[in-house]
């Protein structure tokens, strides 16, 4: 039986395997907490976008803010992937992981001057640029490197994706993009300066989108813009449609990547707007549903109010619940045959906003392990060193096989870099 939207996490009689191993081996082989990965979900979640884009000229650049482990980029760039990236840390894990700079576009509303020259030293597809504040930047950078920076404006469509606000991104009030009725004098200021190269259009509404529509409407906001750019002369090779495709944590039904895309296609086509090139830039969407984060449960603790159910993971391993109220499954890894309790699985965190799931029914002991569903997006790429605790560990798996992909953080590791004062 496969849980909500993870066909690659599925239990055989009582134990819960993701591919073909069983994720309490795991927890005892490596230590909890853990991150685990699927390769096959991560692939399989790729090839619809690209099942989807077969025979249009197109890139997916991966989102690898959703989930930045090497070999995870490795194994995207090796699919032929691009990505988008948003600092020059993670153009570093581009390059180290094996993945092609030009197939790179760096998106970001407050790149340094610092950033854009090792960007343009890489030599990546584009910038999506944000302000024209920051055009006047690239511009200079680029003429003091000697370079071209290729550009694409984010637009910012004014469109309700209609998900949490924090992760809601197309709307006047927020912070990205350019405002839909200043892009095109965006453009004119873009082709005039010295340095830079008018390349594209891009947009990216929000994550989590479960609906089709806000993308509809977005889209159609951007095709108006392309029709204004190039009656005014100037040319714009590539669409892109940013990310934002919403997965299943536990009774969202959003689209299937290739039936977007396909809708979207078929808007672009009846706007006679076939022949360009289309760029997406999906994270949640390969990844999310590939990973778990396994937690060994060290205490449980009835009270009159709640019962809590104290994990070894907590929200600095997993900020998701913490910071959005975020709804993410836990299962036990070994099913009990006993009367499941309702309890708020917690972390050992000093914060009552450290919890991982709320009222929820467990039949679970001390010893056990849970793990908690459709975390390989925004899971490891957003943890931290708070109260001291060192990262997890993260394994990616594939059929039979398992392999450590990052080592638990120790921790002399964590205060490496720090220094004492001098002794008096
Ligand atoms: N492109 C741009 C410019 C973005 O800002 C993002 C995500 C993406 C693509 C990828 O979006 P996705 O396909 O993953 O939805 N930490 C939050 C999500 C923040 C998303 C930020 N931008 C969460 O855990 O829900």
């Amino acid at each position: 039986m496969s849980l909500p939207g993870a066909p690659h996490v599925a239990y055989r009689g009582a134990d819960l395997f993701i591919d073909d191993v069983r994720l309490s081996d795991l927890a005892h082989r490596y230590g909890t907490p853990l991150y685990v990965y699927s390769r096959t979900a991560m692939l399989d979640a790729l090839s619809a976008y690209q099942r989807a884009l077969s025979g249009r000229d197109h890139l997916v650049c991966y989102a690898m803010k959703a989930n930045s482990n090497l070999a995870v980029l490795q194994t995207f760039a090796a699919a032929g992937c691009g990505f988008d990236i948003v600092s020059a840390g993670e153009l570093e894990r581009v390059l180290a992981a094996g993945g092609d700079p030009a197939k790179v576009v760096f998106s970001g509303v407050g790149k340094t001057r610092a950033e854009m020259a090792m960007a343009l030293d890489a030599g990546v597809l584009c910038f999506n640029v944000e302000s024209e504040a920051e055009l006047e930047v690239l511009s200079t950078v680029a003429v003091a490197a000697g370079r071209t920076a290729k550009v694409s404006l984010r637009v910012n469509p004014d469109v309700d994706a209609g998900t949490h606000p924090y992760i809601s991104t197309g709307l006047k009030g927020n912070k990205f993009g350019v405002a839909h009725d200043r892009a095109l004098a965006t453009y004119r200021r873009a082709a005039a300066l010295p340095g830079l190269e008018v390349e594209g259009i891009d947009c990216h509404i929000g994550s989590q989108i479960t609906d089709s529509g806000p993308y509809l409407d977005a889209l159609d906001r951007v095709l108006d813009l392309v029709e204004a750019v190039e009656a005014a002369g100037l040319s714009i090779r590539h669409i892109d449609l940013g990310g934002g495709l919403g997965i299943t944590y536990t009774d969202e039904r959003p689209p299937a990547a290739d039936a977007l895309i396909a809708a979207l296609l078929a808007r672009i086509d009846a706007r006679g707007h076939g022949h360009r090139k289309v760029l997406f830039e999906p994270g949640r969407s390969l990844v999310g549903n590939a990973g778990v984060l396994l937690a060994e449960v060290l205490y449980l603790k009835p009270g009159e109010a709640k019962n809590f159910c104290i994990v070894d993971a907590a929200m600095n391993d997993l900020m998701r619940p913490a910071m959005y109220e975020a709804y993410m499954g836990i299962v036990a890894c070994t099913r009990r045959d006993a009367v499941p309790q309702t309890m708020d699985v917690v972390g050992p965190v000093c914060e009552s906003g450290d919890w991982l799931g709320r009222d929820r029914s467990l039949a679970v002991r001390p010893g056990d392990v849970v793990a908690v569903l459709s975390a390989g997006a925004y899971g490891m790429s957003m943890a931290s060193n708070y109260n001291s605790r060192g990262r997890a560990a993260e394994v990616m798996v594939s059929g039979h096989e398992a392999w450590l992909v990052r080592d638990r953080e120790t921790p002399a590791e964590l205060f490496r870099g720090e220094h004492l004062l001098p002794a008096r």
